[in-house]
C-alpha cells in the first residue's frame, strides 16, 4: 500500500471509493464540490496494486484570530479493506503534510471512538465555536497551544453551513 497525493486522473476512482465507503453518493459529491471550489487543501489516496482503496480530504477553515486551521472530511476506506490501518495511515500522512505546510490545527466531526486513536480530542475542541459541538466535534493541534484562545471557524462553502 502506498499513499500519494491525488491527481486529476484519480477523480472517478475517488468518487467510487467514497460512495462505496459511505453507501451513498453525498460525501463523494461533497469531494467534487470542494475540489471545484478550489477548497481541496490536501487530498491523498491509498493505492494497492494500482487501485485506489482509500481517500482523505482536508479543506481550509477560516478562523477569526488568523490561525491556520483545516477540516478533515471526508475519510473513506473501501469496504473489504477497512479495519486494516488504511484510515489511520491516511490521517497520519495528512497530518505530516499539513504540518509541513504550516497548518496549526485540524478539526473533525466524526465517530468519537475512532478519531482519538489519531490524536483528536473533543476536550481540545471546546474553545472552538462552530456549527458543531459535543463529543463528535474534535481537534488535533499540530502546533501545541493553537486552541488556547477561543476562536470561531467557518467551513468551506461546499459544506453549506
Ligand atoms: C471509518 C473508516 C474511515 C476507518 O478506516 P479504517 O481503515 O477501517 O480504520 P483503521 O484500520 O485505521 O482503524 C480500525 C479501527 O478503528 C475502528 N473503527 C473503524 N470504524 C469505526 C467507527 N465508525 N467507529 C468506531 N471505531 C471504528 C475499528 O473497529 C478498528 O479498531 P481495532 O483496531 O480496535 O480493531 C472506514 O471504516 C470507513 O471508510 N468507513 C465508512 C465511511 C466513514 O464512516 N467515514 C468516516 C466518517 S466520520
Amino acid at each position: 500500500m502506498t499513499i500519494r497525493a491525488a491527481g486529476p486522473a484519480d477523480q472517478a476512482a475517488i468518487h467510487a471509493v467514497v460512495a462505496a465507503a459511505f453507501g451513498q453518493p453525498d460525501e463523494a459529491d461533497l469531494v467534487d464540490a470542494l475540489r471545484a471550489d478550489g477548497d481541496a487543501l490536501l487530498e491523498l489516496v491509498a493505492v494497492e496494486a494500482g487501485a485506489i482503496v482509500g481517500h482523505i480530504l482536508f479543506s481550509p477553515l477560516a478562523a477569526t484570530n488568523g490561525r491556520r486551521l483545516a477540516a478533515l472530511a471526508p475519510l473513506s476506506v473501501q469496504p473489504g479493506r477497512q479495519k486494516d490501518g488504511l484510515g489511520t495511515a491516511l490521517m497520519e500522512e495528512g497530518h505530516r503534510r499539513l504540518a509541513a505546510a504550516g497548518i496549526e490545527t485540524v478539526i473533525v466531526l466524526g465517530h468519537p471512538a475512532y478519531y482519538p486513536r489519531a490524536g483528536y480530542s473533543a476536550e481540545l475542541a471546546r474553545t472552538v465555536t462552530s456549527p458543531f459541538r459535543g463529543p463528535s466535534f474534535m481537534a488535533l493541534e499540530l502546533v501545541p497551544g493553537t486552541l488556547s484562545e477561543p476562536l470561531t471557524i467557518r467551513y468551506a462553502k461546499a459544506f453549506g453551513l
